[in-house]
């Protein structure tokens, strides 16, 4: 089974560990792979839709698996097994995983591993109320687009405002797609800003352009 790269470089991340939890599996390509693969012993495809609940039992009993991988309908984390040890939460919105994270009992995960559509921000604000800190963070580029994975453990850390927006790992080590990413959105958004006629009426604006020349300058200044 050929997996996208966002989806092998989620998968990386759960080897050595015991039961996966894949949040949102959809059509159970990861659980399926994980397993094969000997990253974990078991798994579990979980969907709170009918439509990608049906697709992954489907793949998951023409992989001969049904006896490693539990394929459930269930809302987020909500009806995982007691020995999960690792989840998966990819291919949704910031938001939506954000909430997943709060309304979960999230005790027993070693490790989250996050991809998240948008809004990265929201779920690094929430990460102290939960309880968990960020262990790896990544910026990738898969068939033109970029995307994020957040890697998170058990533990506590206080991260800023410009930490929170961005990721103090991005920040630190200043990877060559986060930079292309901040660059193209600091040039759209300094032209904007050079096209308005009193720039001052839009402090946002003003704002979010000098966080992104922060973010860019994070290695000289900290
Ligand atoms: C775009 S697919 C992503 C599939 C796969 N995880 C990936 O990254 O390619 C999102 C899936 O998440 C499921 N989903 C959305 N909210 C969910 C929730 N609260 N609990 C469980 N599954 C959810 C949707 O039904 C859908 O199948």
């Amino acid at each position: 089974m050929r997996l996208s790269k966002r989806l092998e470089i989620c998968l990386k991340y759960v080897d050595g560990f015991h039961n996966l939890a894949d949040i949102g599996t959809d059509h159970a390509k990861v659980p399926i792979e994980a397993v094969l693969r000997g990253y974990v012993m078991k798994a579990q495809a979980i969907d709170n839709k009918h439509g990608p609940y049906v697709i992954a039992y489907s793949n998951v009993k023409k992989a001969e698996l049904l006896d490693r991988i539990q394929v459930k309908r269930a809302d987020g984390l909500s009806d995982i097994s007691n020995d999960t040890d690792v989840a998966i939460i990819s291919g949704m919105g910031g938001l939506t995983i954000q909430k997943i994270l709060q309304d979960s009992d999230l005790k027993q995960l070693k490790r989250i591993v996050i991809q998240a559509n948008d809004n990265e921000e929201a779920i690094r604000k929430s990460l102290q109320n939960i309880n968990f800190k960020i262990v790896d963070e990544l910026v990738f580029a898969d068939k033109e687009k970029l995307y994020g994975v957040i890697v998170v453990e058990p533990g506590n850390e206080r991260l800023s405002t410009l930490e929170c927006a961005f990721g103090p790992i991005n920040l630190r080590q200043q990877p060559y797609y986060f930079t292309k990413k901040i660059k193209k959105e600091l040039d759209y958004i300094t032209t904007v800003i050079d096209n308005l006629t009193d720039a001052t009426k839009h402090p946002d604006l003003l704002q979010r352009q000098q966080d992104l020349k922060e973010a860019l300058m994070w290695k000289e200044t900290t």
